[in-house]
Protein backbone atom coordinates (compact mmCIF):
# COMPACT_ATOMS: atom_id res chain seq x y z
CA UNK A 1 0.00 0.00 0.00
CA UNK A 2 1.08 3.52 -0.92
CA UNK A 3 -0.18 6.52 -0.17
CA UNK A 4 -0.21 10.41 -0.89
CA UNK A 5 -0.65 12.51 2.36
CA UNK A 6 -1.61 16.12 1.45
CA UNK A 7 -1.96 19.16 3.52
CA UNK A 8 -1.42 22.83 3.37
CA UNK A 9 2.03 22.36 4.78
CA UNK A 10 3.16 21.13 7.79
CA UNK A 11 0.27 20.30 10.33
CA UNK A 12 -0.30 17.00 7.83
CA UNK A 13 2.70 15.57 9.67
CA UNK A 14 0.87 14.92 12.95
CA UNK A 15 -1.18 12.70 10.75
CA UNK A 16 1.83 10.90 9.62
CA UNK A 17 2.92 10.45 12.88
CA UNK A 18 -0.23 8.47 13.61
CA UNK A 19 -0.07 6.45 10.75
CA UNK A 20 3.40 5.65 11.12
CA UNK A 21 2.55 4.80 14.79
CA UNK A 22 -0.12 2.09 13.35
CA UNK A 23 2.17 0.61 10.83
CA UNK A 24 -0.55 1.07 7.82
CA UNK A 25 1.55 1.51 4.96
CA UNK A 26 4.53 0.19 2.85
CA UNK A 27 5.15 3.55 1.65
CA UNK A 28 3.86 7.47 2.39
CA UNK A 29 4.77 10.30 -0.46
CA UNK A 30 3.83 13.40 1.88
CA UNK A 31 3.43 16.50 -0.36
CA UNK A 32 3.03 20.11 1.63
CA UNK A 33 1.59 23.22 -0.33
CA UNK A 34 4.59 25.11 2.09
CA UNK A 35 4.46 28.22 -0.93
CA UNK A 36 0.71 29.01 -0.33
CA UNK A 37 0.08 28.20 3.10
CA UNK A 38 -2.16 28.98 4.94
CA UNK A 39 -5.27 27.61 3.41
CA UNK A 40 -7.74 28.25 6.28
CA UNK A 41 -8.15 31.84 5.55
CA UNK A 42 -8.82 31.41 1.30
CA UNK A 43 -12.12 31.12 -0.20
CA UNK A 44 -13.95 27.91 -0.90
CA UNK A 45 -12.80 28.05 -4.97
CA UNK A 46 -9.26 28.72 -4.20
CA UNK A 47 -8.95 25.66 -1.23
CA UNK A 48 -10.67 23.81 -4.31
CA UNK A 49 -8.53 24.40 -7.34
CA UNK A 50 -5.23 23.81 -4.81
CA UNK A 51 -6.54 20.47 -3.43
CA UNK A 52 -7.26 19.40 -7.25
CA UNK A 53 -3.92 20.57 -8.33
CA UNK A 54 -2.85 18.64 -4.92
CA UNK A 55 -4.15 15.19 -7.57
CA UNK A 56 -2.42 16.28 -10.32
CA UNK A 57 0.62 16.47 -8.42
CA UNK A 58 0.19 12.55 -6.84
CA UNK A 59 -0.36 11.51 -10.46
CA UNK A 60 3.54 11.42 -10.72
CA UNK A 61 3.19 8.85 -8.43
CA UNK A 62 1.48 4.83 -8.49
CA UNK A 63 -0.59 5.69 -5.44
CA UNK A 64 -3.51 3.37 -3.91
CA UNK A 65 -5.03 6.23 -1.94
CA UNK A 66 -5.12 9.69 -1.41
CA UNK A 67 -5.43 10.89 2.36
CA UNK A 68 -6.34 14.68 2.62
CA UNK A 69 -4.65 15.38 6.06
CA UNK A 70 -5.98 19.29 6.13
CA UNK A 71 -9.24 19.83 8.03
CA UNK A 72 -9.85 23.09 5.70
CA UNK A 73 -9.00 21.15 2.40
CA UNK A 74 -11.87 18.00 3.95
CA UNK A 75 -14.53 20.57 4.40
CA UNK A 76 -14.57 22.20 0.87
CA UNK A 77 -12.49 19.90 -2.12
CA UNK A 78 -13.32 16.52 -1.57
CA UNK A 79 -16.15 16.13 -4.25
CA UNK A 80 -14.16 18.15 -7.00
CA UNK A 81 -10.82 16.18 -5.69
CA UNK A 82 -12.35 12.92 -6.16
CA UNK A 83 -13.99 13.71 -9.84
CA UNK A 84 -10.21 14.52 -11.24
CA UNK A 85 -8.30 11.44 -9.15
CA UNK A 86 -8.28 8.07 -9.95
CA UNK A 87 -7.93 6.66 -7.01
CA UNK A 88 -9.80 6.82 -3.90
CA UNK A 89 -9.50 10.26 -1.69
CA UNK A 90 -10.36 10.24 2.58
CA UNK A 91 -10.30 13.63 4.77
CA UNK A 92 -9.97 13.74 8.19
CA UNK A 93 -13.52 15.71 8.67
CA UNK A 94 -15.62 12.38 7.85
CA UNK A 95 -12.56 10.65 9.84
CA UNK A 96 -12.93 12.99 12.62
CA UNK A 97 -16.55 12.69 12.70
CA UNK A 98 -16.75 8.72 12.76
CA UNK A 99 -14.54 8.65 15.66
CA UNK A 100 -16.36 11.40 17.63
CA UNK A 101 -19.70 9.55 16.91
CA UNK A 102 -18.24 6.04 18.50
CA UNK A 103 -16.17 7.97 21.33
CA UNK A 104 -19.22 10.48 22.19
CA UNK A 105 -21.94 8.06 23.14
CA UNK A 106 -24.33 10.64 24.82
CA UNK A 107 -26.11 13.19 22.24
CA UNK A 108 -26.66 15.49 24.54
CA UNK A 109 -22.95 15.56 25.45
CA UNK A 110 -21.79 19.17 24.82
CA UNK A 111 -18.82 18.94 21.66
CA UNK A 112 -16.55 21.75 21.28
CA UNK A 113 -15.19 22.32 17.42
CA UNK A 114 -11.94 24.33 16.94
CA UNK A 115 -10.45 25.28 13.28
CA UNK A 116 -9.60 27.35 11.12
CA UNK A 117 -11.81 30.21 10.10
CA UNK A 118 -12.48 28.58 6.92
CA UNK A 119 -13.07 24.92 8.25
CA UNK A 120 -15.17 26.68 11.18
CA UNK A 121 -17.06 28.44 8.38
CA UNK A 122 -18.10 25.52 6.34
CA UNK A 123 -19.84 24.02 9.17
CA UNK A 124 -18.27 20.74 7.65
CA UNK A 125 -18.16 19.15 11.20
CA UNK A 126 -21.41 20.64 13.08
CA UNK A 127 -23.53 19.49 9.93
CA UNK A 128 -22.45 16.10 10.12
CA UNK A 129 -22.46 16.39 13.91
CA UNK A 130 -26.16 17.20 14.05
CA UNK A 131 -27.15 14.89 11.37
CA UNK A 132 -26.08 12.22 13.88
CA UNK A 133 -28.34 13.62 16.58
CA UNK A 134 -25.40 15.83 18.59
CA UNK A 135 -27.57 19.05 19.76
CA UNK A 136 -25.12 20.26 21.72
CA UNK A 137 -22.26 21.91 19.77
CA UNK A 138 -20.29 25.30 20.16
CA UNK A 139 -17.72 25.66 17.58
CA UNK A 140 -14.88 28.94 17.22
CA UNK A 141 -12.01 29.29 14.55
CA UNK A 142 -8.80 29.46 16.22
CA UNK A 143 -6.29 30.26 13.70
CA UNK A 144 -3.75 32.00 15.67
CA UNK A 145 -2.72 28.33 17.38
CA UNK A 146 -1.58 27.80 13.61
CA UNK A 147 1.58 30.34 13.12
CA UNK A 148 2.09 29.68 16.70
CA UNK A 149 2.67 26.14 15.80
CA UNK A 150 4.70 26.89 13.11
CA UNK A 151 7.10 28.70 14.92
CA UNK A 152 7.16 25.69 17.50
CA UNK A 153 5.51 27.64 20.21
CA UNK A 154 4.67 24.62 21.86
CA UNK A 155 4.28 26.19 25.60
CA UNK A 156 5.12 29.72 27.80
CA UNK A 157 3.27 32.81 27.89
CA UNK A 158 2.61 33.64 24.39
CA UNK A 159 0.37 30.05 23.73
CA UNK A 160 -0.86 30.34 27.02
CA UNK A 161 -2.22 34.41 26.26
CA UNK A 162 -3.76 32.83 22.75
CA UNK A 163 -5.13 29.49 24.94
CA UNK A 164 -6.83 31.96 27.08
CA UNK A 165 -8.05 34.52 24.58
CA UNK A 166 -9.74 32.18 22.70
CA UNK A 167 -11.11 29.94 25.62
CA UNK A 168 -12.38 31.85 28.32
CA UNK A 169 -15.54 31.81 27.48
CA UNK A 170 -15.92 28.39 26.94
CA UNK A 171 -17.81 26.15 29.09
CA UNK A 172 -15.41 22.92 29.84
CA UNK A 173 -16.79 20.58 26.77
CA UNK A 174 -17.04 16.96 27.54
CA UNK A 175 -15.59 16.64 24.21
CA UNK A 176 -13.26 19.01 21.54
CA UNK A 177 -12.60 18.33 18.11
CA UNK A 178 -9.12 19.18 16.86
CA UNK A 179 -10.12 20.40 13.46
CA UNK A 180 -7.31 21.28 12.24
CA UNK A 181 -3.87 19.03 12.23
CA UNK A 182 -1.64 21.66 13.48
CA UNK A 183 -3.30 21.26 16.79
CA UNK A 184 -2.05 17.85 17.90
CA UNK A 185 1.34 19.80 18.27
CA UNK A 186 -0.59 21.83 21.57
CA UNK A 187 -2.82 19.23 22.33
CA UNK A 188 -1.21 18.62 25.91
CA UNK A 189 -1.49 22.30 26.31
CA UNK A 190 -4.93 22.48 25.48
CA UNK A 191 -6.00 19.11 27.38
CA UNK A 192 -3.84 21.09 30.41
CA UNK A 193 -6.09 24.12 29.92
CA UNK A 194 -9.58 22.17 30.23
CA UNK A 195 -7.82 20.05 33.21
CA UNK A 196 -8.27 17.42 31.84
CA UNK A 197 -12.25 16.76 31.68
CA UNK A 198 -12.42 17.21 28.16
CA UNK A 199 -11.90 14.08 25.59
CA UNK A 200 -10.12 15.54 22.81
CA UNK A 201 -10.47 13.75 18.85
CA UNK A 202 -7.20 13.87 16.67
CA UNK A 203 -7.58 13.92 12.98
CA UNK A 204 -4.27 11.39 12.86
CA UNK A 205 -5.81 9.25 15.03
CA UNK A 206 -9.46 9.47 13.91
CA UNK A 207 -8.33 8.72 10.30
CA UNK A 208 -6.51 5.59 11.36
CA UNK A 209 -9.84 4.48 13.06
CA UNK A 210 -11.56 5.51 9.93
CA UNK A 211 -8.80 3.45 7.03
CA UNK A 212 -9.03 0.35 9.34
CA UNK A 213 -12.54 0.12 9.17
CA UNK A 214 -13.75 1.17 5.93
CA UNK A 215 -10.74 -0.30 4.08
CA UNK A 216 -9.50 -3.30 6.22
CA UNK A 217 -6.14 -1.97 6.84
CA UNK A 218 -3.64 -3.66 9.41
CA UNK A 219 -0.78 -3.01 11.44
CA UNK A 220 1.72 -5.11 9.09
CA UNK A 221 4.38 -2.44 7.77
CA UNK A 222 7.45 -2.07 10.03
CA UNK A 223 9.52 -0.25 7.97
CA UNK A 224 7.34 2.35 6.37
CA UNK A 225 9.42 4.62 2.97
CA UNK A 226 8.67 8.12 3.80
CA UNK A 227 9.21 10.85 0.75
CA UNK A 228 8.88 14.41 1.28
CA UNK A 229 7.79 17.06 -1.41
CA UNK A 230 6.61 20.75 -0.52
CA UNK A 231 5.85 23.28 -3.35
CA UNK A 232 8.65 25.78 -1.51
CA UNK A 233 11.85 24.75 0.56
CA UNK A 234 11.51 20.80 0.91
CA UNK A 235 14.22 20.59 3.01
CA UNK A 236 13.00 22.57 5.62
CA UNK A 237 10.13 20.42 5.62
CA UNK A 238 11.98 17.15 6.03
CA UNK A 239 13.64 19.11 8.96
CA UNK A 240 10.27 19.66 10.50
CA UNK A 241 9.41 16.22 9.77
CA UNK A 242 13.11 15.00 11.10
CA UNK A 243 11.63 16.48 14.39
CA UNK A 244 8.28 16.17 15.12
CA UNK A 245 8.15 12.69 14.23
CA UNK A 246 10.83 11.17 15.96
CA UNK A 247 12.19 13.68 18.35
CA UNK A 248 9.08 15.13 19.98
N1 LIG B 1 -3.57 22.09 8.78
C1 LIG B 1 -4.67 22.81 8.19
C2 LIG B 1 -6.02 22.19 8.61
O1 LIG B 1 -6.07 21.07 9.13
C3 LIG B 1 -4.72 24.28 8.56
C4 LIG B 1 -3.60 25.18 8.22
C5 LIG B 1 -3.93 26.21 7.17
O2 LIG B 1 -4.60 27.22 7.47
O3 LIG B 1 -3.52 26.00 6.05
O4 LIG B 1 -7.05 22.78 8.39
Amino acid sequence: MKVGVFDSGIGGLSVVKSLLAHKLFEEIIYFGDTARVPYGSKDKNTIIRYGIEAVEFFKNFDIDLIIVACNTVSAYALTEMRESASCPIVGVVEAGVLATANAVTQKSSNIFIIGTKATINSKAYENRLKALGFHKLQAKATPLFVPLVEEEIFEGAILNATLEHYFKDVKIPDALILGCTHFPLIEKQIRDYFKEKTMLIHSGNAIVEYLKKEFHLEEKYEDTKLKFFASENPEALRKTAQRWLYER
